[in-house]
Parts: C-alpha cells; structure tokens; sequence
C-alpha cells in the first residue's frame, strides 16, 4: 500500500486502510509513507505542470494536490475525486510589502480553491479515502469553510453528507455553499467547540466518516499548500510562512510537508512557521507562551468567526510542527484584522476576516523585530473575500462592534442626476 497510520504519542501502527481517526491510547494519528522508497524528484513535479498531450481528466496533471500524489496517497487515479483543486496563484503586491514592513511579501491565495477555501486540499484526498473505505456516509464539525467543501466533495462523490456547525456563528457564504451543495445542515446550539465534540460522538456510535482534520487524510492533502508554494518560489524555501491557526489541522499539515521535503533533500533550509491566531480565541498562543507545557482552552470569541475555536484537536501535532520549524505563535487583535483586511482587499486582493490575521501577524511580527524587513515571507490567505460578505460590509458601513473602521470606503445614495454624481465626484 505504501503508506501506514502511526501514532505520534505512543508510536502504534495501524493499516492504511482501518477506519480510525486517534488511536487506541487516544493519541492523533498520521500517514505514514515510505519515504526512503518514494521516487520523487523537483523535475518529477515540475514535469507535471506540462499538460500538453495529457488526458485532461488526470488529476496529476490538473490538480495542485494530486501533482504531489506520491507524498499525499498513492492511490490509482481513476478512484480520485477531484474538482480540480490548487494550482491557486502566488501575489506580490508593493502596497501589502510596504503595509507588512518587508521587501518581498507573496500572499498565497488559497481561496482560489473550488470552494474558495483551502478546505478542498485536503477534503480531495479525505473524500477520496472515504470512498475507497466504502463509507455511507460523511460528517463534519465546522465553522464554515470545512462544511462547504464537505458538502461539494461529497455531492461529487454522490455520498450523504452531515455539517455540524455552530448556530449563528457562520458566514453567509459558507452557510449558503452547503445549504445549496445538498449537505444536511444540523445547526448545533453552542459553539464550535461543542459541535466537534457532538460530530466525534454521532460519528463513532452511528457510524458515519469523520472528515475533520483529526482525519490524517485531511493533512496529506492540506500540506500541498506548502509544496506548491515552494514549487512555485523555484523550490527556494521563504524564511517565513505566516498563516492563521484554529483547530490547527493547516499547522500540523505544513510542518508535516515541510519535514518530508526537507527529509527527500527537496529543500535547502527550514523555512520558520508562524501561526497566528485572534487574541479572543488564543488556546495555542497561550500555550506557547508557557513553552507548551499546558494545553490551554478558551472561550473563543472574534470577528473572525472561522477561527473561533477554543479547543483545537490538533493540538499536539501542530507543537510538533513548531519544533521541526523553529515555528512561533503570534496573537493580533480584531481590529487588526479588520484593518489589515481592508488593506488586502484595497490591494485588489481580497480575502475573509481569518486569512487577513495571517498578513496583520506578518505585520506585527515585523514590528516587533523578529520577522526582518530583509526576510522573504509568504502569507497563507485561506479563504475568499466573497465568504463573509457581512463582515465586509459591516466594517465599511462602521457597524461591527468594537470596531473602529480605519479604512472605510462607503456607498453614496444619490439622486438620479448628473449634478449629484458631479458632487460625488468633487
Ligand atoms: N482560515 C480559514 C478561512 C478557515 O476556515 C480556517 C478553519 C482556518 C483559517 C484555520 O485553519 O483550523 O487548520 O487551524 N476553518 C475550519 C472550518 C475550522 O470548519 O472551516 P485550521
């Protein structure tokens, strides 16, 4: 088969294909590939970017994930089940390096993904292996984006599937994205917190596939986010790779990738990991700053409702991921976030609330001196402006609480006349 499930606490093995998400000591689990047997090479993927004379239904040819099969599962191709997704573009914007306070900033926009999330990364590869266990059905906890790729992924799969999201506490977008992919949409009273517990449990007792990224399938899929950024920066590793951290399944996914293309010597050097999170919804970044030695839990509260997580399941692979990466955490507030997204957006950019927190980190991480300006960083922007159309509007018409609009931009309600445009106009 190539690859096995291992225990990162206690070390059990388990064979790829069992149906299980932690191990029997309760320890998270992960795909393990042989890599010393892996025939892989920079060519090998940059071959593949050659479309020319291929069948274009192959997703090693059309997908940003399936590009890098061999590192993600090396199942057949014709059982893979794929939108196509990655391929997502790498932006330098002058505006954004001079807000940051960097010379050469790259913003990965990850929410050119099907779904406008890179939620469908590694929901390719868990649908994948859903279908190849015979599953009957799939689920999720989710505060938002997860749901809506789940809800597509499986719709293409033709399997049932089940979101578990927190009432209220999810952007338009995604709420309307699974609604209208066909997905069963259980409102949970609480938050997200309390729907993963709730899909954990309704998945183990009724026996529906779990496509959280407790799912390790989820994380193969999610590392090509760093290998196709790397691939397409010519294979020179940044300094920095900033990005937001919730239920940390991106942390653990881009240590993993990282650790593997350094361990393949397809990487020269270590870039450093640095996860932002909301100061509202900060268990991680309170964990660091204690040097890991709690496992912190919050009630999470921000404006950046994708991240509002108190108590991330991946807890324990993502401070893994930091010491492979001499990786840090950072902290930036809601009115950051907003202020930095305006920005991003006004760049011609866009992005939701949890993406800009990834930039507003970078910034502030400048500010305080330990990202130099000199250093080449790149920014994960995980999801698409369109997705959180309230908060968007909210804070340019001055209506988000606590928060101050440094960056407005409002509409005008004119008369229909060429005297009131001109007054517009100035
Ligand atoms: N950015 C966006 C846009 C997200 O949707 C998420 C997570 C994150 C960042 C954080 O990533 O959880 O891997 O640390 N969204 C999940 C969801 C929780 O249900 O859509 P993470």
């Amino acid at each position: 088969m190539g690859y096995k499930l291992r225990c990162l606490s206690c070390g059990a093995e388990y064979p790829g294909d069992e149906v299980r998400y932690t191990c029997e000591c309760g320890g998270l689990l992960d795909v393990e590939h042989e890599l010393a047997s892996l025939k892989v090479s920079r060519e090998l993927f940059d071959s593949r970017l050659d479309k020319r004379g291929k069948d274009p239904r192959d997703p090693l040819y059309t997908s940003g994930v399936w590009r890098y099969r061999e590192l993600v599962l090396p199942v057949d191709e014709s059982q893979i089940v794929s939108r196509p997704e990655g391929n997502t573009n790498l932006y330098r914007s002058p505006r954004l390096c001079e807000w940051v306070g960097v010379d050469e900033l790259y913003l990965k926009h990850e929410g050119e993904n099907p779904t406008g999330s890179f939620k469908d990364r590694g929901m390719t590869v868990g649908i994948t292996q859903a279908k190849l266990l015979g599953s009957k059905a799939v689920a999720c906890a989710s505060t938002g984006n997860t749901a809506a790729s789940m809800a597509s992924y499986a719709a293409l799969a033709g399997l049932p599937a089940i979101v578990f999201i927190p009432e209220g506490k999810v952007a338009l977008g995604k709420l309307a994205q699974a609604l209208a992919y066909g997905a069963k949409t259980l409102e949970v009273k609480g938050d997200f917190d309390v729907a993963m517990r709730l899909v954990q449990e309704s998945c183990r007792k009724l026996g529906i596939y779990l496509l959280n990224s407790l799912n390790p399938f989820r994380i193969e899929g999610q590392k090509t986010i760093i290998f196709e950024t790397i691939q397409q920066l010519g294979w020179k590793a940044p300094d920095w790779i900033v990005f937001p951290a919730g239920n940390l399944g991106n942390t653990s996914a881009f240590g993993k990738a990282l650790k593997e293309l350094a361990d393949l010597g397809l990487i020269e050097r270590m870039p450093r990991l640095a996860a932002v999170q909301a100061k509202g919804a900060d268990p991680f970044y309170r964990s660091f700053r204690e040097g890991f030695r709690r496992r912190e839990k919050v009630e999470a509260r921000t404006v950046a409702t994708a991240i509002r997580i108190g108590d991330p399941v991946s807890f324990p692979r993502a401070v893994r991921a930091l010491r492979w990466t001499d990786g840090i955490v950072a902290e930036v507030t809601d009115q950051e976030i907003m202020d930095t997204k305006a920005q991003v957006d006004a760049a011609g950019i866009g992005c939701e609330p949890a993406s800009a927190a990834a930039v507003a980190g970078a910034r502030k991480l400048v500010q305080e001196g330990t990202i130099k300006p000199s250093e080449r960083v790149v920014a994960i922007l995980t999801g698409h402006l369109l997705k959180d159309p309230q908060a968007t509007i909210g804070y340019h018409m001055g209506e988000l609480e606590e928060i101050t609009p440094h960056y407005a931009n409002q509409p005008f309600r004119i008369e229909p006349t060429l005297e009131a445009v001109r007054e517009v106009l100035g």
